[in-house]
């Protein structure tokens, strides 16, 4: 057994002994597995979506693996952060059954040669400049559903590409999962949560709140007229942005999030969601209409 227990939290690292304790659990079919895929470096995004799978009171497992295959930029995976023993402390508290942390062999041990593609939806907003992303994504995320066996998986709404294209993954390969998705988690001013903005600079972590305000206005701009048209909506984003200095803005688009087309005129059920970068720290958002 390669496993080590810290209180109730179990740390497992090998793939084969994940899969064998999730199977016995599902053939003992009295309890629900609930998955909460992670890269780590967890902040209260992440145990919001730990809160949420306890509701179901059955077993939870977090994954902490920081998947090298869905990074198009590698100074991006090497500075990306690892706290483990932070992580580890958050997870018994939060009361978390089990830790599957795998090395990086142990998930792509030599010889792997296996990749899944969400075809389409790959390609827009963070896909078309992160080349390869959700194809890593998608790929680890199937593996991961592999060894954990789970009932329920939880993601996070901030990436809402993400979501969109696992929930596609799930119902083109009849994977027998429920995908549960969770409410952005924001701090006090409003900058969503991320492992990314303990990078900022003190100067970008001043400005990136405006990120949200900006969003905010532009919702308030639909909602004293449902008739305004997209682009004029992206268009006072962006007036408003370059006002605060943020200027680096890899997108604005306003969604449909059923099918990811680009409307027009936007409706309630559509989101408006930004790329920026602030230094060399690239932001995600979104909010709903
Ligand atoms: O959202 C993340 O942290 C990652 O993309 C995920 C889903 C854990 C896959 O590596």
């Amino acid at each position: 057994m390669k496993s080590k227990k810290i209180n109730s939290l179990k740390v497992i690292t090998s793939a084969n002994e994940m899969q064998k304790i999730s199977l016995a659990i599902r053939r003992k079919g009295k309890k629900k597995v609930s998955l909460v895929p992670t890269m780590g470096a967890l902040h209260d995004g992440h145990l919001s979506l730990v809160r949420k799978a306890k509701k179901k009171d059955g077993i939870i497992i977090v994954t902490i693996f920081i998947n090298p295959i869905q990074f198009n930029n590698k100074k991006d995976l090497e500075k990306y952060p690892s706290t483990i023993k932070k992580d580890i402390a958050k997870l018994e508290e939060v009361g978390v059954d089990y830790l599957f942390a795998p090395k990086l062999e142990e998930v792509y041990p030599k010889g792997y040669q296996t990749k899944v593609s969400v075809t389409d939806f790959k390609n827009h907003l963070c896909g078309a400049t992160r080349v390869g992303h959700f194809d890593g994504v998608t790929s680890v995320v199937l593996k991961l559903f592999n060894i954990t066996i789970p009932d329920y998986s939880y993601f996070g709404e901030k990436d809402l590409q993400q979501l969109i294209i696992i929930k596609q993954m799930v119902k083109d390969l009849n994977l027998p999962i429920k995908v549960i998705s969770i409410p952005i988690v924001r701090e006090k001013d409003g900058l969503a949560m991320s492992s990314r903005n303990i990078r900022l600079s003190k100067k970008a972590r001043k400005i990136a709140p405006l990120i949200y305000k900006g969003l905010t206005r532009a919702r308030d701009e639909f909602k004293k007229n449902n008739k305004v048209i997209t682009k004029k909506i992206i268009k006072n984003l962006r007036t408003y942005y370059s006002s605060k200095n943020i200027t680096c803005i890899e997108y604005i688009k306003i969604i449909n999030p059923k099918d990811l087309s680009y409307p027009l005129t936007p409706d309630t059920k559509d989101y408006i969601l930004v790329a920026i970068k602030l230094g060399s720290i690239r932001l995600i958002d979104n909010l709903k209409f």
